[in-house]
Order: structure tokens, then sequence, then C-alpha cells
């Protein structure tokens, strides 16, 4: 049986674009078959943000409902994880923490590894917790997933950050010991200083995925983890939602399992039902993806349907078959470059009642269609570089905006 650390996700929150592109629209303009996106890469719409939101605008959006459901006193460490960096030297999470006005005793740094940075920030947040476990960690991870205009990546663009709370004996989540984790140096995705969009081999980069996961997923074996069948449900790395059908299929074929799409869909089938309608949000989207599977588990009635046991023994502790309390979710995070890991999460007892299913419903649902003409415009608007004052237009709706961009600098204020 794998360590059980009792560290793990406190609490999670996301926010997304606060504008939506429907790929109805994007297939009606490029002549594309809407089979292709709806079936073939399993994507509906993709998040487009504001003209004054951004990476720190939704990453504030994403952690104020945390700092207001838990105080800031026991965060002394703010970890932002992204590859849509706004700038070179300063961390993001800086202008968050200042957004929150969060103590000036914390330490904030930001990451990247593409997708996978999400990930190294959760794994860097539990390592500071079991140092100090009075302490919690809040990690942001949030994107802004932008390709050229008319090439096949176009389809797969989205925005979105997912912010949480890493704790010792967390109301969510335990995260387990091992990790099965995976390198290889590998150019499928890329995005060179000078370049505003991700530069991508997209076969390439599929089966760059696929082989990371299998490497992953071996180590994770020879690390001493759990066997496939002790997972309830296995949450994927979504650039589409197609990929986690893949990544799964794969995995069943690496264990020597048959394939069986039912099976297949019962594994994963929840945790895609953000990803869908939000998009590609690189270092978010696997956490979209874990958001997805607990909100669906959701008892509306506010009643965990736990037993109030601690879970550990694998039992569900419930008669309720969507409870997922005490029963092990495999998450598989990718980033293209290329870097995986696969680890285990863990459901605690009472964690329904922990849930934000109904926000994050509605910061999709509250998203405001957007035409193609206007996504196209948006997409290749850019602040002048001249060092002037350049306010942003007042879009959002959102609790926090981007002001402008004056003399080089990024402002940013409460809506
Ligand atoms: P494409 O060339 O537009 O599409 O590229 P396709 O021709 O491969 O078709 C896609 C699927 O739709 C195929 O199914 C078709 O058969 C099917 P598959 O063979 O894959 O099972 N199809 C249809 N289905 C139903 N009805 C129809 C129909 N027509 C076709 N009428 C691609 C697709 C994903 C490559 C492209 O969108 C792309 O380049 N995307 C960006 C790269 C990407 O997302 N890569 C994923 C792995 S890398 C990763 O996850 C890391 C990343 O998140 C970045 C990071 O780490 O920071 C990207």
């Amino acid at each position: 049986m794998p360590k059980d650390l009792a560290v793990g996700i406190h609490d999670l929150s996301f926010a997304t674009g606060q504008l939506v592109l429907t790929h109805e629209t994007l297939a009606a303009h490029n002549g594309t078959e809407l089979g292709k996106y709806h079936v073939g890469i399993g994507q509906r719409s993709m998040s487009v943000p504001a003209a004054d939101e951004d990476i720190v605008t939704m990453g504030a959006a994403a952690a104020a409902p945390i700092l207001a459901r838990h105080g800031a006193d026991r965060i002394r460490t703010v970890i932002f994880a992204t590859e849509s960096s706004v700038d070179q030297a300063k961390a993001a999470g800086i202008h968050v923490h200042s957004l929150l006005s969060m103590p000036s005793a914390t330490r904030v740094v930001e990451l990247k590894q593409a997708c996978y940075g999400g990930t190294a920030a959760l794994q860097f947040a539990i390592g500071l917790v079991h140092r100090d476990p009075s302490q919690q960690v809040l990690v942001i991870a949030s994107d802004v997933s932008k390709y050229e205009l008319d090439q096949p990546g176009e389809a797969t663009q989205g925005a979105a950050a997912v912010a949480m709370l890493i704790s010792a004996d967390p109301a969510l989540v335990r995260i387990e010991e091992p990790s099965g984790v995976f390198t290889a140096d590998i150019m499928d995705f890329w995005r060179p200083n000078y370049l505003t969009t991700a530069l991508v081999d997209g076969k390439e980069s599929v089966s760059a995925y696929l082989q990371a996961m299998d490497g992953a997923w071996k180590d994770y074996t020879e690390q001493g983890g759990r066997a496939f069948e002790e997972f309830a449900a296995f949450c994927y790395h979504q650039p589409f939602t197609k990929m986690a059908y893949k990544a799964h299929r794969a995995l069943l074929e690496s264990c020597g399992r048959e394939v069986d799409e039912a099976e297949v869909v019962r594994a994963i089938g929840r945790t895609t039902a953000y990803n869908e309608d939000i998009g590609n949000s690189y270092t978010a989207s696997v956490y979209l993806g874990l958001a997805a599977l607990l909100d669906g588990s959701d008892d509306s009635d506010g009643s965990d349907g736990s037993d109030g046991s601690d879970g550990s023994d694998g039992s569900d502790g419930s008669d309720d078959s969507d409870d997922l309390t005490g029963r092990a979710i495999g998450l598989l995070s990718y980033g293209s470059g290329s870097v995986a890991e696969f680890f285990a999460a863990v459901p605690v007892p009472g964690y329904r009642s922990q849930l934000r299913s109904e926000q994050h419903r509605e910061a999709i649902s509250g998203r405001r269609e957007i035409g193609y003409a206007d996504y196209r415009e948006r997409h290749e608007q850019a602040f002048p570089v001249d060092g002037g004052d350049h306010p942003a237009p007042r879009e959002t709706t959102g609790p926090y905006r981007l002001a402008g961009l004056f003399g080089h600098k990024r402002v940013y204020e409460p809506r």
C-alpha cells in the first residue's frame, strides 16, 4: 500500500475567460465538418479572455473564493504555474498576491514546464507542507492557449485558471506517494520567446504524450504504486478531450488489458465535462478534469454520504455509487517538451460538502458568446510596445481586471 502522506488539496476553485467561441462558429468559418470537432477531437467550445483579462486576472478570480473561505493566515507560499507568462522576470503570482491583499510574509514564485507546470507546483507544495504541516501553499495554474489562426491547433485553444490550497489534513483529496515520472527531450510543442502563439507538430505531440504516459505509468508501478484495478477513475491532461480517451486506451493496452469502450467511458467520461467547453488551459487542464470528476459526484442535498471513516481501506464508505470517498483517482499530467507524472489522489470523507460545483458551472455558462470576426480580431490584438500609456478596454465582468500597460508596466485592479 502506498504511503499515506495526509497532505493534499484542501480546496479547489477555477475561473475561465469571460468570452466563448463555439466550434459551430469555427466550423462554419473554415468549412470543417462539425463532427470532427464534436466527435473527432471532443470539443464543443473554447474560452477566450476579454480584452482586460489574462493569466493574472483569471488566477486571482480562481483564488479569491479560496481565500474567502480559508483566509490567508497559514499561506506562506504562492506558486504560480504558467506557460503564458506576462513577464520574463516578475512572477505573475506577485500581482495576484497584491490583488488579494495577501500578507507580506509570503514567498511567491513562478514555475514553467509547459502543461506539466501545475503538477510540479502541486508536488513542490506538498514537500513544503511536509516540512511544516502548519503552513499551507496556494498553487495557481493559469494559462491562455493560443495557436496560429487557420492551423489545426486553432480548434484546441482555450483559457482557464485553477487555484488549489495545499494543506495537511486536506478536506478534498489526499495526494499519495509514490509518483511515476518521465522526461524526454522532444520538440513536439514549444513557444520561442519572440512568438505569441505556440508551434506544434500535432501528430508528433500525440505520440510524445502517449510515450510519456507509458513511461510515467511504468515508473509508477516500479516505485510500488497501486495496481490498475484499484483506480475508480483516471484523470488525464486534456489538450482536447479525445486525448484522454486515446491515453486511457493506450494505458489499458500497456497493462495487457482488453479495451472495452464502455469501461473507458466509465473510467474517464466525467473528467471531460469542463474541458470540452473550455478548451486547452495547459497547466490547469488536468485539474479542471479533477474538478469535473469531483463536481460530478456532488450530492446536491449537501450530505456527503460517507461513513465518517478515513476511507484509507479503499472502500467507498457509502451506498451511493457516485461517492468517490476513499477511492483512488489516477492523475496523468503531461507537458510537451516533455515531462509526465502519474500519481493518485484519494477523496476524503466529507469532500462533497467542500465542492464548488455551482460556481464552476456558472463560470462556464456565464460566458458571453462571440462571433468569428470578433474572435479573429481579438486573436491578433496586442498592446503597443512603445512604453506609452495604453489602457485596456473595460470589458470583463469578473472580479479583477488588467487596467492596461503604462510605461511598460502591467497594472491590475479590482473591477
Ligand atoms: P487535425 O489534423 O486537425 O485532425 O489535428 P485529424 O485529421 O487528426 O482529426 C482528428 C480526429 O478527428 C481523428 O480521429 C479523425 O478521424 C477525426 P483520431 O484518428 O485522432 O481518432 N475526424 C472525425 N470524427 C468524426 N466526424 C468527422 C471527422 N473528421 C475527422 N467528420 C490535432 C488534430 C489534435 C493534432 C490538432 O488539433 C493539433 O495540432 N492540436 C494541438 C496539439 C495538441 O493538442 N496535442 C496533444 C498532445 S500534446 C499536449 O497535450 C501538450 C499541450 O497541451 C501543450 C503543453 O504541454 O503545453 C498541447
